[in-house]
C-alpha cells in the first residue's frame, strides 16, 4: 500500500523562484497515492503556470479569493476542510509576515486562517531576507501558534549568494510529508496489532438453490472494523454473505457457510492479538446437502404427495469458542443476542466460551438486527459497562475503545 494512500494534500505555492521544485514535490505526493490540490498565490503564478499544476495534480488549482466559479465548485472554506495536511513551498518572506500577523487578503492566506489542518511551510528567500529579525521574529510568531517549518537548506541561491534560505528538495519534503503521517499511525493504540472479526449471517446450502440463513445485515461487525482501523490496527474482516462495501483499509474474505468461516478464521488467528466474533453463525447446517434442486412430488391434480418435509440438521462447530480455546493468548470478544435474561445468559457465555469480553444485546421486538441503531451492555471478568442506543458506527467506534483499554491492561498483565 502507498505512503500516502487516501491523504488529501494542500500545497500552498508563494512567488519565489523554489516554485519550480513544487512541481516534484506535487508529483512526488501523487506517486505516493496522495491526493492533491494546489492553491497559489498571485505572485506564484509568475514563477509557475497553473496550468502545469493542474496537469500534474489532475485538478484546478486555486488563486483567487472572490472567484464565484471557484467557489461554486470548491469554496475556500471547504478546501480549508478537505485538507489532511497543508504544505506551503515556497514560503516568501511576504507569506510569512501576512500569516504572523492573520491577514486574510488573499486565498491561500485565509485558507490558513479558516482551517485546522497541520500546517507545514518551507521557507525559501534570499539568504539575508531569512536572518532578518523581521523574518525570525515572524516564523517564531508561527512556530507558536502550531505552524511546523522545514527548512531553509544552506547553499548556493539563485540570487548568487550563498548561505540558508534555499528551500528543501522535492523529495525531502516528500519524506516529511510521508514521515508526519506515519508518526501519526504509529502513536494510534492499536499500532502493530492485528485484529481479526466475523461478521454477517451464514448461509447453511440445502441443496444447490437453497440454503438456511437468518437476518444479520452485518452492520455491527463492519462498524467494528472501520473503528478498528482508524485505531491502527490492522483489520481481517471474515464476512458472511452481505450487502456492504469492505471499509478502506480493511482486508475483508468473504465466506458462506459456517464451516468456511471456521476454518478461515481458525487460520487468520494464529496471527491475531484481538478476535471479535460479531458473526450470527448458524448453529445448525442441513446433515446431507443434496447434489441437485429438492423436487416436489405432485400427483396428476398438482397435489404434492409429501406434504411434509423434515430436514435433518448437525450442529456446527462453535468458531468463538474453538478460537478462544486454541488461542489462549487472543484478546477474544464475543457477542450474545439474547431475548430475554440478557446479563445472565451473557455472563454464562463469558465463562463457557473462555472469553475476556462480553457484548451483550437484546434482540427481538424490533431490536438489534438489520438496525441502524444498537443498544449494548460490556461485560468483562470484574467489570461491567452499559453504552446507551446509538448508531451502530458511534458504538461500534465506543466499543472499540473499550475493548483497547481491556486488551492493553490484559496484555501489562500477561
Ligand atoms: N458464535 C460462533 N460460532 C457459532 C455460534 C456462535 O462464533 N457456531 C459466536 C457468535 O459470533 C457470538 C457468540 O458466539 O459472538 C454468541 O453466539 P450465540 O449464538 O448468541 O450463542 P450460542 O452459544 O449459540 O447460544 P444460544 O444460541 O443458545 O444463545
Amino acid at each position: 500500500m502507498s505512503a500516502l494512500n487516501n491523504k488529501r494534500i494542500l500545497i500552498g505555492i508563494s512567488g519565489g523562484i523554489a516554485a519550480y521544485k513544487t512541481a516534484e514535490f506535487a508529483r512526488a505526493l501523487i506517486k505516493n497515492g496522495a491526493e492533491v490540490r494546489v492553491c497559489m498565490t498571485k505572485a506564484a503564478t509568475e514563477f509557475i503556470t497553473p496550468l502545469t499544476l493542474q496537469a500534474l495534480t489532475g485538478n484546478p488549482v486555486h488563486s483567487e479569493l472572490l472567484d464565484p466559479a471557484a467557489e461554486a465548485a470548491m469554496g475556500h472554506i471547504e478546501l480549508a476542510r478537505w485538507a489532511d495536511l497543508i504544505m506551503i513551498a515556497p514560503a516568501s518572506a511576504d507569506l510569512i509576515a501576512r500569516l504572523a500577523n492573520g491577514h486574510a487578503n488573499d486565498l491561500l492566506s485565509t485558507i490558513c486562517l479558516a482551517t485546522e489542518t497541520p500546517i507545514h511551510i518551507a521557507p525559501a528567500m534570499n539568504r539575508l531576507m531569512w536572518s532578518n529579525a523581521a523574518t525570525q521574529n515572524n516564523c517564531k510568531t508561527l512556530s507558536q501558534r502550531g505552524y511546523t517549518l522545514h527548512g531553509p537548506a544552506e547553499g548556493e541561491q539563485a540570487c548568487g549568494e550563498t548561505g540558508a534560505g534555499r528551500m528543501l528538495e522535492a523529495q525531502e519534503l516528500a519524506d516529511i510529508v510521508i514521515a508526519v503521517f506515519n508518526d501519526e499511525v504509529q502513536s494510534k493504540p492499536l499500532f502493530g496489532k492485528t485484529v481479526l472479526i466475523t461478521a454477517g449471517p451464514t448461509r447453511e446450502a440445502i441443496d444447490p438453490v437453497r440454503y438456511i440463513s437468518n437476518r444479520s445485515s452485518g452492520k455491527m461487525g463492519y462498524a467494528i472494523a472501520e473503528a478498528a482501523q482508524s485505531l491502527g490496527a490492522d483489520v481481517q474482516l471474515v464476512s458472511g454473505p452481505v450487502a456492504l462495501e469492505a471499509p478502506n483499509k480493511v482486508t475483508r474474505s468473504l465466506v458462506e457457510s459456517a464451516s468456511q468461516m471456521h476454518d478461515k478464521t481458525m487460520n487468520l488467528a494464529e496471527s491475531a492479538d484481538i478476535f471479535i466474533a460479531t458473526a450470527a453463525v448458524a448453529d445448525y447446517s442441513p446433515a446431507n446437502i443434496a447434489d441437485q434442486k429438492i423436487k416436489k412430488e405432485v400427483d396428476a391434480e398438482n397435489v404434492n404427495k409429501n406434504p411434509e418435509l423434515t430436514l435433518a440438521l448437525q450442529t456446527n462447530k462453535d468458531i468463538l469458542s474453538d478460537v478462544s480455546h486454541a488461542f489462549p493468548n487472543l484478546f477474544s470478544v464475543g457477542f450474545a443476542a439474547e431475548t430475554e435474561n440478557l446479563i445472565k445468559n451473557a455472563q454464562a457465555k463469558l465463562q463457557r466460551k473462555k472469553l475476556d469480553m462480553i457484548v451483550a444485546n437484546q434482540v427481538g421486538e424490533n431490536k438489534g438486527f438489520d438496525k441502524d441503531t444498537n443498544q449494548i451492555e460490556i461485560i468483562w471478568h470484574d467489570g461491567q459497562l452499559s453504552l446507551p442506543e446509538q448508531d451502530k458506527k458511534l458504538l461500534a467506534i465506543e466499543l472499540m475503545k473499550v475493548i483497547t483499554e481491556r486488551f492493553s491492561s490484559s496484555t501489562l498483565q500477561r
